[in-house]
């Protein structure tokens, strides 16, 4: 069993996290003709050789739902403009929204919606999932990538922070 951690901890945990100012992501799914997508923190990679990347979905989140049993999710990175689609996905649920009808998208490999206002996107198989706590974890294998033709600032946590998540985290 896991011991709880005091809000001494806590608290400058947080900080350090926030001050870190990590890249957000958009994270896509579909399951048959069901697609869904969120603004996505927890995310990173985490091996080299073999290439995997880490994504932290939240159960509570439609993407979850739909990501759970997807064998591929889609990963896009947004440049610093990218403000108004991290609005969509982070600030609004697909439970209440299609959120496909109000931006840029196309199908791309494996059936994934891609996001036409995304810098650069990948694709990845699911190769394993791991239980974290509130959040569940999708190990990818990369199976298609298209990348900016130039370098780009990422939007970063510190840009999307004051946002009110879609669904609350568990
Ligand atoms: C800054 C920020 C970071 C977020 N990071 C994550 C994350 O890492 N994983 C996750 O599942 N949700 C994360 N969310 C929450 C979802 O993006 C948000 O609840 C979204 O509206 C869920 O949409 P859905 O219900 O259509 O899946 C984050 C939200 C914000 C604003």
């Amino acid at each position: 069993m896991v011991s709880r951690v005091a809000d001494s901890v806590l608290r400058p945990f947080d900080t350090i996290v926030a001050y870190a100012d990590a890249p957000v992501w958009i994270v896509t799914a579909r399951s048959e003709e069901r697609r869904a997508g969120c603004l996505v923190g927890f995310a990173a990679q985490v091996s080299i050789e073999p290439r995997r990347f880490l994504v932290g979905l939240s159960t509570a989140n439609h993407t979850f739902t739909i990501a759970e049993g997807a064998r591929h999710l889609a990963v896009h990175l947004l440049d610093a403009d990218g403000f108004a689609l991290a609005q969509l996905f982070g600030a609004e649920t697909g439970v209440e929204l299609d959120k496909f009808e109000h931006c840029d998208w196309h199908t791309g490999p494996h059936g994934l919606p891609i996001l036409g206002g995304a810098a650069g996107w990948f694709t990845g198989e699911v190769v394993q999932r791991v239980e974290f706590g509130d959040h569940i974890g999708f190990v990818l294998a990369p199976t298609a990538a298209h990348a900016p033709a130039a370098p780009v600032r990422s939007l970063r946590y510190d840009k999307v922070a004051d946002l009110d998540p879609g669904q609350p985290a568990d």
